[in-house]
């Protein structure tokens, strides 16, 4: 065995030589990657006693692509076109071995293989447009030359990983080899080749299945189409489709390599792919907590009680079901309890009807659940959560209770929105072992968690929710106690001006106009639509003081009743409401307020910089670990747009001193509501972003 450098070796076994790559953890083509490539693969060819090669790498994975802290730096050594140019062109057959995942450059680097032999649980897929980008090294005019135009369509623009026994079928990959055996089963392929004189099979030459989609560009109208919805605001998937066309029309590979490139190249070098290569890291960096070590001893959750059966504790209660951890519900009115256990029933009937599901597995997992009126039934679960009305006596009453039923060590965790998580582990005698765990609506759906730690919540009650999250499939992010604690913290500046820009002169349309085509999946007035205009609102003291009051007071409470700040048909499309414009024309002058015409770009910066000087405040008070565990809740908890990475990334990519300048140019116009956080104003000093701030330890003092 020579060491080719630190990451790569060359063997022999008879006259096959094998190129080994060990680089964890996952095998990313940085630059000693490339080189050890192109040197191990020129060592390979040039020695006349070798008559094949295979590529095969250590770990737990083939290359997983390039490597994406790379990116935006200078250029080093060998280019990835180099090393594909050796390999593709070698004059010996070369074999790629696959196991894990060959995943973007990877699948790249292996189609440039002349053969593919992979174990049936790899994986293959090019999932740049997960992070705003397009396979930029052959693979999006290589991909329809094996797989077929629309297959190649469908892997580029979702970034699918596509089983090797489906790859085997589609001719991605040549051969199955035993699981545990790859090496064995690649050389003895590689020997095969060499006794049959198998020819150099080059993908880039094989022009059958593109021929095939010729004149046919109807297959991109409707797959465009089909996917409007999906890839909206979205560059990367246009791109993506826009290079297979290209593999399609261009009268020549080399042709299409081109268009490949230059579209490379500018989704590399503009923001969108920057927010999401960013996010792809936060998504990682969110589950480090500083002063927590990995192998923090957690609390083994295997039966867990919710409490209340309502909008939330039904979501909840399936996440565990899902995962085959027994749920005992308890409520405190049979009717309501009837009526949550039906919800979760009907909910997992629909998704049996649409066919993602067997009969079988929704009594599967209706049998572990235990619906329940004692509180006296969770003695032995290991978690209890939570989530009974918003009302702090109703939790201290709960939490008082359970501190006397539940055995001792259990979580005990608190759903709360926004009250005190102090306040209500101080009706126990154990306030170490409570936590909040607030989910987001609907909670079976909804990907973020967001953990609150109290003053005195344990290193273990900590390590226990953040695992307890990874196991039912959530993404969570730890924050401290302050009222909304991060994500409906910045939220309450972003409705607050909202209501005030309508006061203002912008319609209700008007503002969720601008924020849907800033990338939300809706804006603040069609949300408040869809949660029902009278949470919190009540008839008897209802004196229309507010347009909200008056909405509610014509029963206009929302899609549920037709009608809200829009007006709704039967299938609840919406159009503005003459009723509402003359609501709203009411009280503007009834306060003297001369509306003005207001711009969409007036708009956003009104309901973002605001948010973002809040997302400030909440790392100036140490509420929060990192500037982009932020983003996570915003991305995962309230349909931030990706491809703008988060409210703080947003923050430094539209530069923070414009920010400032903005808050303090309102705070003169309109007072303290927008004054400017303190470490906003220390960063534009500084000349810094949010970005370069380092993770810090938890405040978990209570707040002043
Ligand atoms: N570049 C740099 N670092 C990477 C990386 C990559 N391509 N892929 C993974 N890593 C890092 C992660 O950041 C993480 O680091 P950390 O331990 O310091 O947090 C570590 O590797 C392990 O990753 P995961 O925690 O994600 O490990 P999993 O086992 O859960 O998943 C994986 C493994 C499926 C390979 C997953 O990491 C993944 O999907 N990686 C990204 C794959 C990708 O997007 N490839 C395309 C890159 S772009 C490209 O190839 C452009 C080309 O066309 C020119
Ligand atoms: P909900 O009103 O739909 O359900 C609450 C349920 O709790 C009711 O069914 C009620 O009968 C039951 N309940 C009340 N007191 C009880 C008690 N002492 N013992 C057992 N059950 C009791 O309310 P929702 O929306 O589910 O909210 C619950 C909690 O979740 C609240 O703290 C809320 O702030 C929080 N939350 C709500 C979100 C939402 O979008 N609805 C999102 C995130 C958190």
């Amino acid at each position: 065995m020579t060491a080719i450098n630190a990451v790569t070796d060359l063997s022999k076994d008879g006259d096959i030589a094998i190129v080994t790559l060990n680089s964890p953890p996952v095998n990313a083509l940085g630059a000693d990657v490339r080189d050890g490539l192109a040197q191990g693969f020129k060592q390979a060819i040039d020695d006349p006693s070798v008559k094949a090669i295979v590529l095969i790498c250590e770990g737990k994975t083939f290359i997983a692509g390039a490597d994406i802290s790379e990116f935006g730096k200078p250029p080093k050594g060998a280019s990835l076109f180099e090393v594909e140019n050796i390999i593709e062109g070698s004059p010996k057959p070369v074999i790629a071995a696959i196991h894990g995942t060959a995943l973007g450059g990877g699948l790249e680097v292996a189609l440039c293989a002349h053969y593919r032999v992979a174990v049936p649980s790899a994986k293959c897929g090019l999932p740049e447009v997960n992070i705003g980008l397009l396979p930029g090294a052959g693979g999006t005019q290589r991909l329809p030359r094996i797989v077929g135009v629309e297959a190649a369509l469908d892997m580029v623009t979702s970034g699918k990983h596509v089983g090797a026994k489906q790859c085997l079928e589609s001719g991605l990959v040549d051969e199955l080899a035993p699981e545990g055996k790859l090496k064995e089963a690649a050389v003895a392929f590689a020997k095969k080749a060499v006794a049959e004189n198998k020819p150099l099979k080059k993908v880039r030459d094989n022009n059958a299945k593109l021929e095939a989609a010729r004149g046919k560009p109807e297959i991109f109208a409707n797959f465009r189409k089909a996917n409007a919805k999906k890839f909206r605001g979205f560059m990367a998937p246009e791109y993506n489709i826009q290079c297979i066309e290209a593999a399609v029309n261009a009268p020549s590979f080399e042709e299409g390599l081109k268009t490949e490139r230059k579209l490379f190249m500018e989704l590399v070098t503009g923001t969108q792919s920057a927010a999401q290569r960013y996010v792809f890291f936060a998504e990682r960096q969110v589950w480090k907590i500083p002063g927590i070590a990995d192998d923090t001893p957690t609390i083994p959750v295997k039966k867990v009680g919710i409490i209340g059966a309502g909008t939330m504790g039904g979501g909840i209660s399936m996440n565990f079901l899902n995962v085959g951890i027994p749920v005992t519900i308890v409520e405190t009115k049979q009717e309501a309890l009837d009526r949550g256990v039906a919800t979760i029933r009907k909910n997992y009937e629909n998704t049996a009807k649409k066919g993602r599901m067997t009969m079988e597995d929704v009594e599967k997992r209706m049998a572990l659940l235990t619906p329940t009126l004692k509180l006296e039934d969770l003695a032995d679960v290991d978690m209890v959560i939570e989530a009974v009305f918003e009302r702090m006596d109703i939790k201290k009453d709960v939490f008082g209770k359970l501190d006397k039923i539940v055995k001792k060590g259990a979580v005990l965790a608190s759903n709360t929105s926004y009250l005190n998580i102090d306040e209500i582990a101080s009706a126990t005698t154990r306030p170490q072992d409570v936590i909040g765990m607030h989910f987001f609506s609907p909670a079976n759906v909804m990907r973020l968690l967001e953990n609150v730690r109290g003053e005195k919540t344990s290193d273990a009650v900590v390590a226990t929710a953040t695992q307890t999250a990874k196991k039912i499939g959530k993404i969570a992010a730890l924050a401290g106690v302050c009222p909304g604690f991060i994500g409906n913290r910045m939220l309450s500046p972003r409705q607050r001006e909202a209501q005030k820009l309508v006061m203002e002169g912008a319609m209700p349309w008007d503002v969720d106009r601008a924020l849907y085509n800033f990338g939300f999946p809706m804006g603040p007035f069609q949300m408040s639509d869809l949660a029902g205009l009278d949470i919190g609102w009540v008839k008897e003291n209802s004196k229309g003081e507010t347009i909200r009051d008056r909405l509610c007071e014509l029963d206009r409470r929302g899609q549920k009743t037709g009608a809200g700040y829009y007006d709704y048909d039967a299938n609840r499309n919406n159009s503005p409401s003459p009723v509402t414009a003359e609501i709203i024309e009411e009280f503007r002058k009834k306060s003297g307020v001369n509306s003005r015409s207001i711009s969409d770009e007036e708009i956003v910066e009104r309901c973002i910089y605001p948010m973002i000087n809040e997302g400030a405040k909440i790392l100036e008070e140490g509420k929060a670990l990192r500037a982009s565990d932020i983003d996570i809740v915003w991305i995962n908890g309230y349909g931030w747009p990706v491809y703008r990475g988060g409210p703080m990334f947003y923050g430094d990519t539209v530069g923070l001193d414009k920010v400032l300048a903005k808050m303090k140019e309102w705070q003169s116009q309109m007072g303290d509501a927008f004054k400017p956080s303190a470490l906003l104003e220390k960063l534009v000093a500084e000349k810094k972003k949010f970005s370069d701030l380092p993770p810090q330890p938890l405040n978990t003092k209570p707040a002043k």
